[in-house]
């Protein structure tokens, strides 16, 4: 099986394609230097050229904040590229699985949301990643749209190496405490995708780790962590806060946790808890000292 990796200089594609290198898979990772998805005019022909049996895309303009002002370009990366990329794949009859948000929910439920829950994004990122999957979804009605949240793992950049700089600095942080989701860490994202692909499914699914954790619940865990395993740390204390008292350009879900009911029957193994996750990707950054 042929398989070709968009953004495979990200967090989620890097993970992808090491995982699909390390089990001897014939896979091609891309990246903005080969197919720029700001040009969705060019996308379609480039992914064409490949005929991969299966795309995973996972190239997207993520800077939440940023596209609030960049909007052009995050449309034209999350929507008008992936629909692209479905054109290109619907050319020579490939299989497509293309990866979406908990953004696209507005976080106003108070239990988590399925895959049937309607959508009503509250920025433009948001917007851009529902409106990809749509596009992606009209063109290639056998596409799988993989939604996940709160994405961290060893490569690219995330709240956790965030946190693990601010606490090598500073003695007390302040963390967000009401917005409420479910921290995933990449490798289980990878495998549950090869899951899906090997299993040659369909349509929309949510993954991500087991249980919920506010961001100030997710520092705190990353704090004790690293104390426990002796990587540089100054944090004293960190202080829960509000959204209103660190205003960001975009508005985010208040509640954005992800039901797994759907793709709990398609797994071999339960769902890996959030906090394990973690201690895993930590132990990894301890082992590897340039982080
Ligand atoms: N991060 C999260 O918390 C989160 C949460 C839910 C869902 N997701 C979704 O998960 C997927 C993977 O996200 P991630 O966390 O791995 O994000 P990421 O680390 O930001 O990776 C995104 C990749 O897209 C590439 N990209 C951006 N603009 C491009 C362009 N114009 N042309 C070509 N490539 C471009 C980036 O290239 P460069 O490396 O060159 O910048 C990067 O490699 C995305 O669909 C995202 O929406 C992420």
């Amino acid at each position: 099986m042929k398989v070709l990796v968009t953004g495979a200089n990200g967090q989620l594609g890097k993970e992808i394609l090491l995982m699909l290198q390390a089990s001897g898979e014939d896979v091609i990772g891309v990246t903005r230097d080969d197919i720029d998805f700001s040009k969705p005019d060019e996308v379609a022909k480039k992914i064409a050229k490949h005929k991969a049996d299966w795309v995973i895309n996972c190239a997207a303009y993520t800077q939440v904040d940023k596209a609030e002002e960049e909007k052009e370009l995050a449309f034209l990366v999350n929507r008008d590229s992936a629909k692209a990329v479905a054109e290109g794949v619907s050319k020579y009859g490939g299989r497509l699985l293309h990866v979406s948000t908990d953004f696209i929910f507005d976080g106003t439920q108070s239990h988590p949301y399925s895959e049937n829950n309607i959508a009503n994004p509250l920025g433009v990122y948001g917007q851009s990643k529902w409106e990809g999957e749509q596009a992606v979804c009209a063109v290639l009605p056998s596409a799988v749209i993989l939604r996940t949240a709160w994405v961290y793992g060893m490569h690219g950049n995330n709240f956790v190496k965030t946190m693990l700089r601010l606490a090598a600095e500073r003695e007390e942080l302040r963390v967000v405490d009401d917005q409420i989701g479910t921290p995933s860490w990449t490798k289980d994202i990878a495998s549950t995708i090869l899951m899906l692909i090997k299993k040659n499914a369909s349509g929309i699914y949510n993954f991500t780790n087991e249980g919920v954790a506010s961001w100030y619940d997710f520092a705190t865990a990353i704090i004790e962590e690293a104390t426990q395993l002796g990587l540089p740390c100054k944090t004293k204390s960190i202080h829960p806060i509000t959204s209103e008292d660190y205003p960001t350009p975009a508005k985010r879900p208040h509640f954005s946790v992800l039901s797994k009911k759907k793709i709990r029957n398609m797994l071999d193994e339960p769902v890996r808890n959030w906090r394990e996750g973690l201690v895993m990707m930590m132990k990894e950054i301890k082992e590897c000292a340039d982080f």
